[in-house]
């Protein structure tokens, strides 16, 4: 690890966005905690990888005290930041085809582990330093797109969960008082050439009849590069004075 003062966790760096976001900070001299199941294959001195399974609470928990508590409370750190990327994008079929352990696993993924992450990481990092967390949202966390029901319901509930912890920084009541010059931000990609999408084009209409609108995006060239729409997180992490909880979509 090397000698920068700024610190970013970032979950699902072996793929898509998060690898995208990854190369960029450590382009911009950030260390770089990534988190996935696969290795990413970034060789950086300043890029560490933590396999870990976001499926797995319990390994999770362990990957929270025995690794990210003594490396977000080093003495360092003048800035640590949070990037909750990693995420499933579902079952593919209607509610009434609900399977409830599958719904409960990609629940676990994208909402769960990700809200226990937040708050981990908030309760860790040491009052002095700005604290930054982001949230990876998508237009299905704000409108409902027929098939895309748990994964709707996953990003609707992690992005309600970041103004919530927004709203608990600035809580009087919170246990230690304020939490001040920490902010949240939740991020709305649009759609982006990753292979989440390619997944979602890639079933017939027959076992997705609510796919047409992922293969357009394609056929259309509608995609967006992950490269091209991490700006607003690297300037979101990077910067002072937001609001404690603030909210943008990629392009406007
Ligand atoms: N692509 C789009 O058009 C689009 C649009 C709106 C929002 N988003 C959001 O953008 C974020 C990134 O998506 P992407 O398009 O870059 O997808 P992606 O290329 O499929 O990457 C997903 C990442 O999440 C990680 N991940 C998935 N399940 C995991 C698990 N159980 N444990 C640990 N890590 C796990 C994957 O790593 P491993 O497989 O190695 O574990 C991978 O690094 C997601 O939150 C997604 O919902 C994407």
């Amino acid at each position: 690890m090397g000698s920068s003062d700024r610190l970013a966790i970032v979950t699902g760096t072996s793929s898509g966005i998060g690898a995208a976001l990854a190369t960029a900070l450590l382009a911009d001299d950030w260390t770089v905690v990534g988190m996935a199941r696969r290795d990413a294959g970034i060789e950086h001195p300043l890029y560490s990888h933590i396999a870990v399974d976001l499926g797995d609470i319990d390994g999770l928990k362990r990957v929270a005290v025995n690794d990210l508590r003594p490396l977000a409370t080093d003495a360092r750190w003048e800035r640590v930041a949070l990037v909750n990327n990693a995420a499933i994008s579902g079952g593919k079929h209607g509610l009434e085809g609900t399977d409830p352990d599958e719904l409960a696993h990609l629940l676990i993924v994208n909402t769960v582990s990700p809200i226990y992450l937040m708050g981990f990481i908030a309760g860790t990092v040491l009052p002095a330093v700005a604290l930054r967390i982001v949230n990876i949202s998508s237009g299905a966390a704000v409108r409902a797109f027929p098939g895309l029901g748990d994964y709707c319901t996953s990003k609707a509930a992690l992005r309600m969960a970041g103004m919530v912890m927004a709203a608990e920084f600035e809580s009087d009541k919170r246990p230690g008082g304020l939490r001040t010059n920490a902010a949240v931000f939740s991020y709305e990609p649009g759609v982006v050439d990753t292979p989440m999408q390619t997944a979602s084009r890639s079933k017939s209409l027959e076992e997705f009849p609510w796919g047409q609108p992922f293969k357009d995006f394609k056929e259309q060239g509608l995609l967006e590069q992950p490269e091209d729409v991490i700006g607003e997180v690297t300037e979101f992490i990077s910067g002072d004075g937001q609001d404690a909880f603030v909210e943008r979509r990629f392009g406007g």
